[in-house]
């Protein structure tokens, strides 16, 4: 059986995290994965997380099985974070929410849902998009092609090209979006844009898929969830994935849902149904601790309040690195400009570097960077961005 397999290629992202750990170098940089580290280089345990984790810990619960669905506290707390509580699809019953394994477990939850009731639709992804996206539709059997998106001339977005592919899907296409902080190239849509978007969607009879991984590391909680309200008050169906590895730094505990808006109470309901088989042939059930810490601190005003206010912390914090590498690039290497990188939002640069060039960071810094020259923004820090800085103004 074995002895025909071929190697793998190594994950795109994860793989770099792979060949990071294995360098013996004490000066490794890792700017490949989408993880943010605060200013002593850690991963940060959220001060809102500790304490409802304290909580739970006074509590010491039995941990039996959840529903298949999840726990209901966090679908409903995560429901009203995504859709907003006094939104009509939350009022009128019209969305499901169910918690999912991350972000990426969310998207394959809606990947297998869509094969099972519209296994002919093809996928359409952004050009480029998040490695795993197509990797993840193909895998539920789907094909997939892209969208025009970015545009390296402008270092923006290619908005006509981007409409007028969406203009020419066939009806029932499943367009995956990325609701903000596009990743790899933080180059985001403008509200007029997704006004656009949202009409040509809607009048093509397209079926939106945002995935909104990085929600409160664009301009804040509600700006960056907006265009999500928006569509699902546009009508229609609405499938969104999102996920709390970044926003809570919660990465290991997996933790994300799978929302869908439909278009009465009644067509959830049976959607709600369907989707429970899904999960329960996937994997039955969620595991409990990172959703009870979500819907904890979601649902009590005080760590909500605090989780607000952390959030904001690494937002800010990654804009000052922004910055900080601008006004660095500017003087080690006075030729180029990289002014853009203050414009991308989120937790990347698209930085333009080249696979010869990522290559170098590697093998000469020990510096980690995607080959496609997205570097993770929220990985720099102010004891390693000047020799970050240095190695980039020399592979140049
Ligand atoms: C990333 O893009 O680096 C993150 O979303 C992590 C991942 O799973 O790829």
């Amino acid at each position: 059986l074995f002895s025909a397999i071929e190697m793998a290629p190594r994950d795109p992202i994860l793989g770099i995290t792979e060949a990071f750990n294995a360098d013996k170098n004490p000066a490794k940089v890792n700017l490949g994965v989408g993880v943010y580290y605060d200013d002593n280089g850690k991963v940060p345990l959220l001060e809102c997380v500790r304490k409802a984790e304290a909580q739970l810990m006074e509590k010491a619960a039995p941990r039996t099985y959840l529903p298949i669905d999840g726990l209901a506290a966090y679908d409903k707390a995560v429901q009203e974070l995504v859709f907003g509580a006094d939104s009509a699809v939350v009022q009128e019953k019209r969305a499901v929410t169910a918690q999912a394994l991350g972000g990426t477990g969310a998207l394959k939850l809606g990947a297998d849902f869509l094969k099972r009731f519209s296994p002919n639709a093809q996928v359409w992804i952004s050009d480029p998009s998040w490695e795993n996206h197509r990797a993840l539709f193909e895998s539920a059997g789907f094909v997939v092609n892209t969208y025009p998106y970015y545009d390296a001339s402008t270092r923006g977005v290619n908005f006509a090209g981007m409409l007028q592919a969406l203009e020419t899907m066939p009806a029932g296409s499943i367009v995956v979006l990325h609701a903000c902080c596009h990743n790899p190239t933080g180059a985001d849509l403008t509200e007029d844009q997704w006004t656009d978007v949202i009409r040509v969607v809607a009048s093509r009879g397209l079926i939106p898929f945002l995935d909104m991984a990085y929600q409160g590391f664009g301009d804040g909680i509600d700006a960056d969830g907006k265009v999500v309200r928006r569509f699902a008050d546009a009508g229609g169906p609405l499938f969104v994935s999102n996920s709390f590895s970044k926003s809570f730094s919660l990465y290991g505990e997996r933790v994300g849902a799978l929302s869908i808006a439909a278009v009465s109470a009644e067509e959830a309901a049976r959607v709600l149904s369907q989707l429970k088989r899904v999960i329960r042939t996937n994997y039955s059930n969620p595991p409990i601790h990172g959703g009870q810490v979500v819907a904890t601190v979601l649902s009590t005003p005080e760590l909500r309040q605090m989780w607000e206010e952390e959030l904001a912390v690494m937002r800010v914090r990654i804009r000052e690195m922004r910055q900080a590498m601008v006004q660095k690039l500017k003087e080690k290497a006075p030729g180029q400009n990289f002014d853009f990188v203050v414009r991308q939002r989120g937790m990347f640069s698209y930085s333009g570097l080249t696979k010869e060039q990522v290559q170098r960071l590697r093998e000469e810094f020990s510096i980690y960077a995607i080959d496609t020259g997205r570097i993770c923004v929220a990985a720099l820090n102010s004891r390693n961005i000047d020799t970050v800085v240095g190695a980039i103004a020399k592979v140049l």
